[in-house]
Formats: structure tokens, sequence, C-alpha cells
């Protein structure tokens, strides 16, 4: 692709001209617009870039890893990476909290306080580095200058890493033109072609109370949902698909043993805005394998059910 060819090219120099021998802080969340951004950066300035990567253990099966292979030093990239497992602090303060409000206030104050303190090791940066793409120029207003996009924009950044000038490589794209820079910038596929994923992450996809042990649950759930729905080739038109682990447990029977395990719940929509959002007919056979791996593969489980709902009544996710 000539066109994205030829953006990649000019923004890395434009950005090696902006930036001269300054240093920049980027938070990467291993969304495609932060990973384009870094490595748009990365090429430019090298290590000049700090990436600081927080992983809240709210994220899906293997991401922490994947995003490290990707960015962190046996990766492809040339930059400072900085994964900052905080798992068990995010955990400790959601304990005892079910309300979902509360949830994502929790969740995204403390994604606040973490970026903080690692900027603060850092120092003064001369340029903050932020994913925002056009649609999200175009949701804040034209003529007004992007409202700082956080951590897929949970709570909101700051005034308190101390730089000087925000620089956003990514503010005339479209997603699909940010997916076709990042494969022309190597980044894999998996990467690339994200769905979208809320910055709460599980914290919302667990209703009530969050445990390390329900992550666990819903994780393993989840990967085998995401495996099987692209295995059978029924992912294309799905603007979100993931499961959900609900608060309810009910009575089961394994072998000659009664259970009382959690529910898990399988969504899928179809959305050109995620605004409204219609449910996806899956086959049936796709939905029968998947639900017969996730109750015999995920201790725990044992019961999956199907989200019906369209958007609105119900949202895309479950908090
Ligand atoms: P709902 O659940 O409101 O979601 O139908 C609409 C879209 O927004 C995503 N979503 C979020 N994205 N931070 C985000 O960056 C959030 O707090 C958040 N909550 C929901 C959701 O995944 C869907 O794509």
């Amino acid at each position: 692709d000539w066109r994205m060819d030829s953006f990649v090219e000019t923004t890395i120099q434009q950005l090696k001209e902006k930036i001269g021998n300054g240093k920049a802080l980027c938070a990467l969340s291993g969304g495609v617009d932060s990973s384009v951004a870094a490595v748009l950066m990365s090429k430019a300035i090298g290590k000049q870039l700090t990436c600081v990567f927080v992983d809240h253990g709210l994220l899906r099966k293997d991401e922490g890893d994947q995003v490290e292979a990707v960015f962190g030093p046996d990766g492809p990239y040339d930059l400072n990476f900085i994964r900052v497992n905080v798992q068990e602090r995010f955990y400790e303060k959601l304990k005892g909290v079910t309300e979902p409000e509360q949830k994502r206030k929790i969740i995204g104050e403390e994604f606040i306080r973490v970026f903080e303190e690692e900027a603060k090791k850092i120092g003064a940066v001369d340029f903050l580095v932020q994913g925002t793409i056009y649609p999200d120029v175009i949701e804040s207003g034209l003529g007004k200058s992007a409202v700082i996009k956080s951590h897929h924009n949970v709570g909101g950044l700051p005034d308190y890493v101390d730089f000087k000038e925000i620089v956003e490589p990514l503010r005339l794209l479209f997603k699909d033109e940010v997916r076709k820079a990042g494969r022309e910038l190597g980044i894999p596929d998996y990467l690339v072609n994200r769905q979208p994923f809320p910055g709460p992450g599980l914290g919302i996809r667990i209703i009530g109370e969050v445990t390390a042990e329900k992550v666990k649950i819903v994780q393993e759930a989840d990967a085998i949902y995401r495996e099987e729905v692209a295995a059978a080739g029924v992912d294309k038109n799905l603007g979100q698909y993931f499961a959900a682990l609900t608060n309810m447990r009910s009575v089961g029977v394994m072998g000659d043993f009664r259970t009382y395990d959690y529910a898990i719940a399988l969504r899928a929509v179809m959305t050109s805005d995620f605004m409204t959002a219609e449910s996806a007919q899956l086959p049936w056979e796709v939905l029968h394998k998947v639900t017969n791996r996730i109750v015999n593969e995920v201790k725990g489980v044992n019961r999956v059910m199907y989200d019906c709902t369209s958007k609105p009544p119900a949202t895309i996710e479950f908090e």
C-alpha cells in the first residue's frame, strides 16, 4: 500500500525532526493505537522513548506476555520497555467491591497512580506520546485539542506527568488506516487485529467481586471461545465477542458428583459504531463445541449461556 508506506516514512521523518534529542514517554496498553504510536516513535527516536505497560491483572489470557514479547528486550524494536506487574495490587484494591461504577473508578484511579509512580522514576520528559486517532479528535470537538487519551480512556491523564508537549502521530488516521500502518511496521497480527478491549478490562466482565480465581476462570473460558470462533471462521462480521463470568452459581452433575459452580455467559455482537449492537447468530455447532470445552476444561464452571440481547437495552459489556 503506497499511501501507508509513505505515511509511515514521512511520519518517522517528521517525528525525528520534532523530537530531536528529546526524551519521550508512552503509556502502552497493547491496544492497536498505542502499539502503532509506540512503534512509530521507536523507529524515529529509538531508546529516547520509554514505554510503560501496566499489567493490572485484568487482561485477557497471556496478553501481558504477548505485549512483552513484542515490545520487551527480546522483541524487534529498540526502545525502553517497562512492564509494571501490579496484579496483586489491583486485586487488593478490588477486594469486596461489587458495584460496577465503583469498580471502574478504582481501576481507573489505580492505573493513574501506577503510571504516575513510573513516570516519576523516569523524571522529566519532553514529550508524552498519545495514540489519539481521528475519531477521538472528532469526539472531543473539532477546533479544540483532543482530550488527552489515557489508558483506553479510563480516568484521564493528568497534570502529574512532567512533560512539555504531547505528540499524537496518529491523529489524522482512521482505525483501518492505523491497522494498515501497524502491519507495515511489522507489528504481529494478534496486536494489529485486536478487538476493542475496555480499559477496566476483565474487571467489568466479572459480575460482582473480582478475585484472582475469577479472573483465571474468565480468561480460560474467553480464550477457548475466541479460539473456536476464529477456527470456525465465523468472526468476520463480529464487532466484539468475549466470555463474561456471571455471578450466578448453579447445580450440576459431573460423573457421580453434584457440582455447584459458576455460569459463563458468551456474547457476540455485530455493530458499526458500538452505540447500538445486535446479538450475532453464531452457528449452533460452534456454540456447542465451545460449551463442551469450557465445562470440561475450565474448573469452576458447570454451565454456559449465550447472550441474545441487543444494545439497547443491554450494553455490550456486562457492567
Ligand atoms: P458498552 O458496554 O457501553 O460498550 O456497550 C461500548 C464499547 O465501549 C467499550 N467500553 C470501554 N472502552 N473504557 C474503554 O476504553 C471503558 O471503560 C469502556 N467500557 C466499555 C466496550 O468494550 C465496547 O466496545
